[in-house]
């Protein structure tokens, strides 16, 4: 495998689509893929596909195509989606619990452990089995298990704190809900889903088509 810090910001942003497509194709029960054929359906060249998947060694393309099960495996790995992540949620409002109610994420090796608040009438709750404590109570939990991703759902004035409290016991990964972008370290590795984004794009385009 190649130097992955020589990997582009923006074939990174690609591997997920890729992971997709392939995994569709895979229970479709789809054996072969060449890229062009992929390319069509992901809107993309085949060159541009080909180019992107030398970034990773090239999955040595042989005769007709590549094997769509190898690649999903390969994918699978460079995603990092072969092992377990135990993730703990602070803000259990309503995006906080709508993601502990949803069981997809544990498909795919994710695991909500537990969820902190500051509302005392959630604390001592709990969703689909996934307790809500005293925020107070997260740096215990956090040194007494093994945690890799800390997941903020707390209103976006309170995003700041949480992450740096998150990062002071010892979280390196934070995927941020609140749309903030929140400010942390070089070392420690933030994803932010800015929900509204997405939304404003769709808006844009709405709206540049009058
Ligand atoms: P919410 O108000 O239902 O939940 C926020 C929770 O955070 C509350 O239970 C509150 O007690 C808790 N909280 C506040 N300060 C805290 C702290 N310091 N430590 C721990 N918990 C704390 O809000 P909702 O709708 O769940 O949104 C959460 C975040 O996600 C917001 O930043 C919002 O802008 C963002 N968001 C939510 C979406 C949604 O569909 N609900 C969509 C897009 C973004």
């Amino acid at each position: 495998e190649r130097d992955r810090r020589r990997v582009s910001e923006a074939v990174i942003r690609r591997l997920p689509k890729y992971y997709r497509y392939l995994m569709e194709l895979k229970k479709n029960g789809v054996q072969r893929v060449s890229s062009s054929e992929l390319g069509q359906k992901m809107g993309l060249t085949a060159s541009q596909i080909r180019q992107d998947f030398n970034c990773f060694g090239g999955f040595g393309q042989q005769g007709y195509g590549y094997n769509v099960a190898e690649l999903c495996e390969e994918f699978k790995k460079i995603l990092g989606l072969d092992r377990q992540y135990n993730m703990i949620v602070v803000g259990a409002g309503n995006l906080g619990q709508a993601l502990a109610n949803y069981s997809g994420f544990e498909k795919e090796g994710f695991f909500i452990k537990a969820m902190f608040d500051v509302n005392p009438r959630l604390i001592g709750m709990s969703i689909r089995g996934i307790e809500i404590y005293d925020v107070d109570n997260l740096r215990s939990y956090v040194a007494s298990q093994h945690i890799d991703i800390g997941v903020i759902c707390t209103p976006k004035e309170k995003a700041q704190e949480v992450a740096e409290l998150l990062v002071s016991c010892g979280i390196k990964y934070i995927w941020n809900f609140a749309p903030i972008d929140v400010v942390l370290p070089d070392d420690v590795i933030v994803e932010n889903v800015h929900l509204s984004d997405s939304l404003y794009i769709l808006c844009y385009r709405i709206n540049a088509k009058s």
